[in-house]
């Protein structure tokens, strides 16, 4: 620790940054590389950013904000949200008399239509402008009440404070929409339970960094914690406590409040692995291995366990199925669930003689036939439910085919597994079959190291890959995961942001937007930003957000 002193100690000597940037990094030593972001620079960086040196001040008691889609409850909610984060500091927030006044923000929807968010047709459902003059009030003119969130969004963060806390705003034109219409986050719940207020916070994080997927990773092994109405041994069972255990109450409230920021919720029903979890409930739906080779439920370890992957070969499987997919889409309203599909290992499966048995009455030679089996039938129930779907990578890399409009969600990466092959090589030939895709596999923020470890999730790219131009257009987007194995609500939030963020300006702004240096800058505004806000997002520089601190003013 005492070799840190000198450096410290030269910090201040020398190198703090008193300028009129009130958010304020240290340079211990040497400068950091890198373009200064100017204060209320926005972060996902929009498409064009005209900015000036011309500074406006709002006047907190008197600013106002305004929609000609007030109706939608939506943007009601959105204006009420936003004069919060906008005139953030309450307390202390004035005006600056030197200055002139922005008298207030007019939202301008075009398309006042006013529902659930959908896999948007192109980047114009998010497309907006905002127009900051000199006289008269701000402008922002959207096609859709989701532009309008993207840009309130926005809006919000090109206020500052000055060292006096006067409110500033420089006179600006912005015209922005996505580079990528998917951009999720995958939260797990089955490992561990995440509060709903964890979730809660999590849904305004991403909103303050333009994600609009929530792709809800429900049970798995370890736990089953969605109450089923049609079996509810599934949670009797199946969930760690009577306490840990989403409603559907519950999860009605996170998918309204997941609309209001224009977020769409997609469970994630993952079978015919990961379902021991359900198995606790329903055992005979599970596949009996024969681990010694003559009796069922025998473990093979570290090939199989006793019993694992749903049974390929009974009605029941895909009956239970069915009726569990059916009340699920009655609950989860998004167009598309994904249904997981990952990690069918087939050791049990070749274990189990009934399974030999079936495959030689069907004319089958090999076992990835039994997992196309399972998947067909499966994907062809879901779709007569009237759910769209998406699935994990592996049966595509089994050469199983799905239906042309499936989503493909690719994870595998070395660096999560020496054994795997680099993404850039996975998602070719996913991409040669025509198929929609999702990239999660370089945004496994679950996997955590010393410094800065956002950088290498900035500087990763969707289409850079070997493929054609058709078969780059085939990535819609992209997902940052957070697995569940050790976070819960102590340290879900910390260890996802700022680092989420990253994700989000790749999926969001222009692929030319590139430079790690410069955005750090404006990320440690982001974080700053997130903090005030109540997310408790972890530093990325060495420094202070101007005088508040977390927790600063807490009552101990
Ligand atoms: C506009 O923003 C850019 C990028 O942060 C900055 O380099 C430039 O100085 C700003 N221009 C003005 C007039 O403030
Ligand atoms: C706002 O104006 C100030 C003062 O002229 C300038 O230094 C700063 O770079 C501008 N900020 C932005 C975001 O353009
Ligand atoms: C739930 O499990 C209990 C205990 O195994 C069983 O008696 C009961 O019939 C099950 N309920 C349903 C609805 O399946
Ligand atoms: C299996 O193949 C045999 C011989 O080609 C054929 O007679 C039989 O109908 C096939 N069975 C099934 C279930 O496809
Ligand atoms: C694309 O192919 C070239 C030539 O085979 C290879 O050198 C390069 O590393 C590949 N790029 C990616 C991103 O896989």
């Amino acid at each position: 620790m005492n070799i840190l002193w000198p450096v410290f100690l030269l910090t201040f000597l020398y190198t703090l940054d008193t300028g009129h940037c009130y958010i304020t990094y240290i340079e211990a030593r040497l400068p950091l590389p890198g373009e200064r972001a100017p204060p209320g620079a926005p972060w996902p960086l929009p498409r064009f950013w005209q900015n000036s040196s011309t500074v406006l001040t709002l006047y907190p008691s008197t600013f106002y904000l305004q929609s000609n889609a007030r109706e939608c409850d939506i943007i009601q909610n959105a204006l009420k949200r936003y004069r919060r984060y906008i005139l953030i500091d309450e307390k202390n927030g004035v005006r600056d008399l030197s200055l002139s006044v922005l008298e207030g923000l007019k939202v301008e929807v075009e398309d006042k239509a006013c529902g659930y968010p959908k896999l948007p047709e192109s980047y114009v459902d998010e497309k907006y402008s905002i127009d900051v003059p000199t006289s008269g009030p701000a402008v922002i003119k959207t096609k859709t009440v989701w532009g309008a969130l993207r840009a309130l969004e926005t809006f919000s963060q090109l206020i500052y404070q000055d060292k006096n806390k006067a409110y500033q705003i420089n006179v600006t034109s912005i015209e922005d929409y996505p580079r990528y219409t998917y951009r999720g986050l995958l939260l797990d719940t089955a490992r561990h339970y995440q509060p709903m207020k964890t979730l809660k916070q999590n849904l305004d994080a991403m909103s303050y960094n333009k994600f609009n997927v929530f792709h809800w990773h429900l049970v798995d092994d370890q736990s089953f914690p969605f109450e089923s109405k049609r079996f509810p041994n599934l949670t009797v069972f199946g969930a760690y406590t009577p306490r840990h255990v989403y409603t559907q109450e519950d999860v009605k409230e996170i998918i309204e409040y997941a609309r209001l920021r224009g977020i769409r919720v997609i469970p994630e029903f993952d079978t015919p692995g990961h379902t021991q979890g359900l198995a606790k409930a329903f055992p005979h739906l599970i596949t009996p291995c024969y681990g010694d080779g003559e009796n069922p439920y025998t473990p093979n370890h570290p090939e199989h366990a006793e019993a694992e992957m749903l049974n390929p070969i009974q009605d029941n499987t895909y009956e239970f199925v069915k009726e569990l997919v059916s009340e699920i889409k009655d609950v989860f309203v998004d167009d598309y669930i994904h249904l997981g599909m990952d990690e069918v290992y087939y050791a049990c499966w070749e274990s189990n003689p009934n399974i030999k048995k079936f495959m030689e009455e069907n004319n089958m030679t090999t076992i990835n036939e039994v997992e196309q089996y399972y998947v067909k039938r499966t994907l062809a129930n879901v779709k007569d439910i009237g759910y769209k779907y998406m699935i994990w990578q592996d049966p595509i890399d089994n050469d199983v085919q799905a239906s042309p409009d499936t989503v493909v969600e690719v994870w595998k990466d070395k660096y999560l597994d020496s054994k795997m092959d680099y993404w850039e090589n996975y998602i070719v030939p996913i991409a040669q079959k025509g198929y929609k895709i999702v990239l999660s596999s370089c945004w496994y923020l679950n996997y955590i190291s010393y410094g800065p470890d956002w950088k290498k999730y900035y500087e990763c790219d969707p289409r850079e890959f070997n493929g054609t131009e058709e078969e780059k257009d085939l990535v819609v987007g992209g997902e940052a995961c957070m697995w569940g194995e050790y976070v819960d609500g102590t340290n879900l939030l910390s260890r996802l942001w700022p680092r989420a963020a990253a994700v989000a300006e790749r999926l969001w702004s222009d692929a030319s937007v590139r430079d790690v240096d410069s955005a750090n800058f404006r990320l440690d505004q982001q974080r700053c930003r997130m903090l005030r806000r109540g997310i408790p997002a972890q530093p990325i520089l060495n420094g202070f957000c101007g005088d508040y601190e977390w927790d600063l003013d807490a009552d101990i």
